[in-house]
């Protein structure tokens, strides 16, 4: 587990892409985001430490990019698993049973929301509509979505990753 003595900076070719995403847009700000993307992608969740290191290399202070990281549900400020299943919880999908799948996943992987399980491969997520009502009851696994499932699909289905 991290903690915020630990260092963190792009690698020289993660430091290329931030350049590029720079070059893209008008404003530094603009450029957050897609960068705050890459960091996660690097250290597996923003960090203290990782935080700082992106307002030092923006120029925007800590309190606006924890307030981005909050708003969104794809960045996460607690170390979680090596994959993100996030499991939709809204109307449609809870018609269909999407709350009791989320409940017996976390059952079935002896966890809580976003903890990651014991070999650290999995965290759960409870998300709003995950913009695939049509796949009810849906969930996705990293960036891939699948539904309908059930329980024992989507254990299964989770299973195939690493
Ligand atoms: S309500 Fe579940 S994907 Fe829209």
């Amino acid at each position: 587990m991290s903690t915020n003595t630990e260092k963190f900076e792009f690698t020289t070719e993660n430091l290329k892409r931030y350049q590029d995403y720079l070059n893209r847009y008008d404003d530094v700000e603009s450029a957050l985001l897609p960068t705050l993307h890459l960091a996660q992608e690097q250290s597996g969740w923003l960090a203290d430490h990782v935080v700082a290191y992106i307002s030092g290399l923006m120029n925007i202070p800590v309190i606006k990019i924890k307030e981005v990281i909050s708003f969104y549900d794809m960045f996460y400020d607690v170390p979680v698993g090596k994959n993100i299943i996030q499991v939709c919880t809204n109307i449609t999908c809870s018609m269909y049973g999407g709350r009791e799948i989320y409940q017996g996943l976390l059952k079935h992987y002896n966890t809580e929301y976003l903890r990651p399980t014991h070999d650290n491969r999995f965290s759960f997520q409870k998300m709003e509509c995950l913009g695939a009502c049509e796949m009810a009851p849906c969930m996705r696994v990293n960036n891939d979505y699948y539904g309908p499932i059930n329980l024992q699909s989507a254990i299964s289905k989770i299973e195939e990753h690493q």
